[in-house]
C-alpha cells in the first residue's frame, strides 16, 4: 500500500525541507571547527568558491535525477538509465547513496545526542575551568549516550513515519523558521558581547602562513570541498528523493539556488556566532582546543561558564539551535532508505520506518561504543569505530556517489535534460552546466578521493612523493 503522497502538496515545501536538510550539523558544529582546524579565512574562501563552482552544478544533478526519474535514489537512476539507453547497473549509485545515508544516521545521530544532553548540561550551569572534564566524561557513558541517541533517533523516525506531506513538510514549518531566528539571535549575541572585529577577521582573511607546502594547500582544498558537498546533502539520494516530489511547474536551477545560498548562508552566520564570542572571551584557536567536536562541546560551554548566569540561558539557546538544525538534517538522512523501502518492496510507510529504525538503532550503538567501549578498536589511521564510520560515509562513498552522478548526468543523461525541467533559458548555461558535470566535477572529486584515501588508508602522501621526484 502506498499511503504516502508521491507529490509534496505545495511550491515551499522542497524549499523547506531541501533548506531543513542542508542546514544541519555540518554547517553549525562542523563549518567552525573546520575552518578553525585549516587556518580560518583561506578556509572559508575557498569553501564558497567550491559551493558555487562544484557543490552548485552538482546539487542540481542530483535533484534533477530525482525530478525526472520520480521515484526513490535507485529507482529514479535505473529509470532514467533505461531511458538513455544506459546499463540498469548505474543503479549501484542509488544504492551507495543508500548505504551511506545508514551510516551517517548512525553516528549523526550520537552527535545529536550530545547536543541534547548539552542543553541540560548548559542550563544546569557550568563551573569555569571545568567544561574540559565534563567533555571528557559524557563520552565515557555508554548507556547515558544511548538514552540521548535513541530520543533523537525515535523523534525523527516519528516525523518521517508520517509521511511527506503531514511529516516532513509540517516539521519543516515549524523547524525552519525557528533556526533561522535562532541563528541571527546568536550572531547579534556574538556581536554584541564578544568581538565581531576578530571573528570576521579570523573567517574573511586568508592568512598566507598556511600556504607553506603544497600538500598543506591540498589538504586545505580537499577539506574545503567535503564539506562543500556534505554542507550541501549532496551524495547519499536525499536531494533525489525530495526532488522526486517536486511538482513539475517547479524549476530545478530556481529552486536549488534558494537552497545553496540559504545553506552558505547559514555556515557563515555560524563562524559569526561561535568566533566572536570565543575571541571576546580570550579563547585562542592556536591554543584552545577548537578542532573536532571539542570546539562545540568543549570551548563552547567554557565560554557559556564565564558569562556566568547569562551562559545558562544562552547556553541552552545555543543547543537548542544545534538540535533544531540536526533534527531537521535527520528527517532527510532517514527519507531515501524508507522512500526505497515503501516503493521497491510495497511496504507502508510505518513498517519502512520501523525497519529503518532498527538499523539505524544498530548502527548507532556502534558508534557509541566507539566513543567508550571500543574506544580502541581502531582501523588503521581511523582511532575508533566512530570515526571509521564518519571517514567510511563522508569521505569515501559521499565522494563517489556524487562522481557517479555527476558522470550519469553529464554523459548517460545528455539528451533527457531539458530546460524545462532545469529552468534554465540560455543555451551556453546548460553547456556550462553539462560541462562541469563531465569533466571539471569528476576530476577535482576523484583526485580528492584518492589523494584522501591514501592518506588515511596507506599514511602515504601523494602529493609529497610525486614533488619529490622534481
Ligand atoms: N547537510 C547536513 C548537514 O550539514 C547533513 C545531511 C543531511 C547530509 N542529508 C545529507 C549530508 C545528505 C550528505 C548527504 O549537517
Amino acid at each position: 500500500m502506498a499511503s504516502q503522497s508521491s507529490q509534496w502538496n505545495n511550491n515551499t515545501a522542497f524549499l523547506l525541507a531541501a533548506t531543513g536538510s542542508a542546514v544541519g550539523l555540518g554547517n553549525i558544529w562542523g563549518f567552525p571547527y573546520k575552518a578553525a582546524e585549516n587556518g580560518g579565512g583561506l578556509f572559508v574562501l575557498l569553501y564558497i568558491f567550491f559551493v558555487i563552482t562544484l557543490g552548485f552544478p552538482v546539487f542540481m544533478a542530483e535533484v534533477f535525477i530525482g525530478k525526472k526519474g520520480k521515484s526513490n535514489p535507485v529507482s529514479s537512476v535505473e529509470s532514467l538509465a533505461i531511458k538513455s539507453k544506459s546499463s540498469k547497473s548505474w543503479g549501484i549509485v542509488g544504492y551507495a547513496g543508500i548505504l551511506a545515508s545508514l551510516i551517517i544516521a548512525g553516528y549523526y545521530s550520537v552527535i545529536a545526542g550530545f547536543v541534547i544532553d548539552y542543553g541540560f548540561i548548559s542550563a544546569q550551569g557550568v563551573t569555569e575551568g571545568t567544561a574540559k572534564d565534563i567533555w571528557a566524561t559524557q563520552q565515557t557513558t555508554f548507556w547515558d549516550m544511548t538514552f540521548w541517541t535513541l530520543l533523537f533517533i525515535f523523534g525523527s523516525c516519528y516525523v518521517v513515519a508520517n509521511g511527506i506531506d503531514a511529516g516532513i513538510d509540517k516539521a519543516m514549518r515549524f523547524l525552519l523558521p525557528m533556526l533561522f531566528v535562532l541563528v541571527i539571535a546568536m550572531v547579534g549575541y556574538g556581536a554584541y558581547q564578544g568581538d565581531f572585529n576578530a571573528g570576521l577577521d579570523y573567517l574573511f582573511s586568508a592568512k598566507t602562513e598556511k600556504f607553506n607546502s603544497p600538500g598543506e594547500v591540498a589538504a586545505i582544498v580537499q577539506a574545503a570541498i567535503g564539506q562543500a558537498f556534505f554542507s550541501l546533502s549532496i551524495g547519499m539520494g536525499t536531494l533525489m528523493a525530495f526532488g522526486s516530489y517536486m511538482p513539475s511547474s517547479q524549476k530545478v536551477s530556481k529552486a536549488s539556488s534558494v537552497v545553496v545560498t540559504a545553506d552558505t548562508g547559514v555556515a557563515l552566520l555560524a563562524g559569526l556566532a561561535i568566533f566572536p564570542l570565543a575571541f571576546g572571551l580570550g579563547f585562542n584557536p592556536e591554543e584552545n582546543a577548537f578542532g573536532g567536536s571539542a570546539l562545540v562541546f568543549e570551548t563552547m560551554p567554557e565560554a557559556f561558564a564565564q558569562l556566568g548566569a547569562l551562559g545558562q540561558i544562552i547556553g541552552p539557546l545555543f543547543f537548542f539551535l544545534l538540535a533544531v538544525a540536526a533534527f531537521s538534517s535527520m528527517i532527510s538522512i532517514l527519507e531515501p532508505s524508507v522512500a526505497f523501502l515503501t516503493q521497491k518492496f510495497s511496504m507502508t510507510r510505518m513498517k519502512a520506518t520501523g525497519i529503518i529504525l532498527l538499523v539505524c538503532i544498530s548502527l548507532s550503538l556502534v558508534s557509541i561504543a566507539g566513543h567508550n567501549v571500543w574506544k580502541d578498536v581502531s582501523l588503521g589511521a581511523l582511532d575508533n569505530p566512530f570515526e571509521f564510520m564518519k571517514y567510511f560515509a563522508d569521505d569515501f562513498l559521499l565522494l563517489l556517489v556524487g562522481t557517479g552522478m555527476s558522470v550519469f548526468v553529464g554523459w548517460r543523461l545528455q539528451n533527457v535534460v531539458d530546460k524545462q525541467t532545469m529552468g534554465i533559458t540560455s543555451t551556453a548555461f546548460m553547456s556550462l552546466w553539462i560541462f562541469v558535470l563531465k569533466w571539471i566535477s569528476p576530476v577535482f572529486l576523484m583526485t580528492i578521493w584518492v589523494l584522501g584515501n591514501a592518506k588515511v588508508l596507506f599514511e602515504a602522501d601523494l602529493i609529497a612523493q610525486v614533488l619529490s621526484l622534481f
